[in-house]
């Protein structure tokens, strides 16, 4: 088929319209193209599809910088064909309709680029690569288990790269993930029966350490935070810290106020709070995050650390913080955990979301309930790919 092709849609594909009238939503595109397309997957109400051949490009359309990018190829990245600064605004209209359509929101957002990115290449400092029956590894293809193998991956950092993780075999592994920052580095297997390769890095197989470091350190706003290999942190170097600084100018907490921390990962905004003299309850669902949450807190004795869910129940019974910070997966805080936030009366909270879906759904909660959205901002924390990060500032309605 040969389609006119219009705007982006959630994902990162361009909405077009088959002959059919069905939905085309196509992949290594441009709004505003047209381009020959092969459709990839099909319902009754949509098809997918990629541009194999662009037969009028865009104006910002740039050559991909990885061999490895296009249709049938790897899946890592959806943007490597759109100029830099043109991904951002697509990003950013993104963001717009999600907070229209969902949230009820008319917001115009900046997406901004985190300090250090200069051309949104080598950014990765942690890559997962799965591991074929030949014990190739390899990155998948999109919405497939199909594996491209790489020679290198150009969003990978240069100290991920060095360990080389994707030219080695793997025998008997189902998965590597390689993390690296500077001289740190550590490569997390699974797989029982895995032989490994000699690599210049910490090992960790199925959960057991063979090799250290069995983790890696990263200093944030002049703090410094352990995380196992395996655990959560934020993956683009500049993001943690960005993230943080949107945090603490956001809320401008206080020496002597309360604040809890949800979905805490390994204590990354609650022993900043803790650091400025606030009393801090950090929550968090993984043991073995709340174990690094409690080394890098240890030295804050008004910093507790909890095992536990953050849900509807566990809202009720945190009591009345001065303010709220919370950092939950893709999939957001939900409905019933957002509802229960809504009847916190804190002076301000901070939503943290890679999610701009989720992040509206929670936010029309905690509108309906009388709350104002006083900051939006989104950040550029995964070049190449479709994918922010946002940090929106709110408020409870007046007379807390
Ligand atoms: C996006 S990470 C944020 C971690 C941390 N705030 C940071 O910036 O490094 C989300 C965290 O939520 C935790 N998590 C996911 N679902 C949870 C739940 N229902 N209850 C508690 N923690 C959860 C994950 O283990 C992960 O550490």
């Amino acid at each position: 088929m040969i389609l006119d092709v219009g705007a982006v849609a959630a994902g990162g594909a361009c909405v077009a319209r088959a002959d059919d009238g069905r939905v085309v939503f196509v992949r290594h595109a441009l709004p505003g193209e047209r381009v020959r397309v092969e459709v990839t997957g099909e319902t009754k109400h949509f098809l997918r599809a990629d541009a194999v051949e662009v037969l009028e490009p865009s104006p910002d359309r740039v050559t991909p910088p990885c061999p490895y990018a296009g249709p049938g190829l790897c899946g890592g990245c959806d943007w490597q064909h759109v100029d830099l600064p043109v991904q951002r605004v697509l990003k950013g209209q993104l963001v717009e309709e999600q907070l229209r359509r969902v949230a009820k929101v008319e917001r115009s957002v900046e997406v901004e680029a985190v300090p250090g990115d200069v051309d949104g290449l080598r950014w990765r400092t942690r890559v997962q690569l799965a591991v074929d029956a030949s014990g190739r590894a390899g990155l998948r293809k999109h919405r497939s288990h199909e594996l491209q193998h790489v020679d290198l991956c150009l969003i990978a950092t240069k100290d991920v790269e060095e360990v080389g993780a994707e030219r080695l075999p793997w025998p008997g592994a189902a998965s590597v993930e390689v993390a690296a920052d500077g001289e740190q580095r550590v490569v997390t297997v699974t797989g029982r029966h895995a032989r490994l390769p000699d690599v210049q890095a910490g090992v960790v197989v199925e959960g057991r350490a063979l090799r250290a470091p069995h983790g890696l350190r990263h200093t944030v706003l002049g703090r410094s935070y352990e995380v196992a290999a395996g655990g959560f942190w934020q993956v683009h170097p500049g993001a943690a810290e960005a993230l943080a600084q949107a945090v603490l100018d956001g809320l401008d907490p206080q020496p002597g106020e309360s604040a809890v921390d949800l979905y805490a990962g390994v204590g990354l905004f609650g022993a900043l709070l803790g650091e400025r003299g606030l009393s801090v309850l950090a929550v968090e669902g993984d043991a073995r995050a709340c174990a690094d949450a409690a080394r890098n807190t240890a030295d804050l004795p008004d910093v507790r650390i909890r095992t536990a869910p953050v849900d509807a129940a566990g809202v009720r019974r945190i009591g009345s913080p001065d303010l709220v910070v919370l950092d939950p997966p893709r999939a957001g805080a939900g409905i019933e955990t957002t509802r229960a936030l809504a009847a916190l009366r804190p002076r301000a909270m901070a939503y943290v979301s890679c999610d701009p879906g989720s992040f509206a759904r929670d936010l029309r909660v905690l509108l309906d309930a009388g709350w104002s959205l006083v900051s939006l901002r989104v950040f550029d924390l995964y070049p190449l790919t479709v994918h922010v990060e946002l940090v929106g500032i709110l408020t409870p309605p007046a007379g807390r």
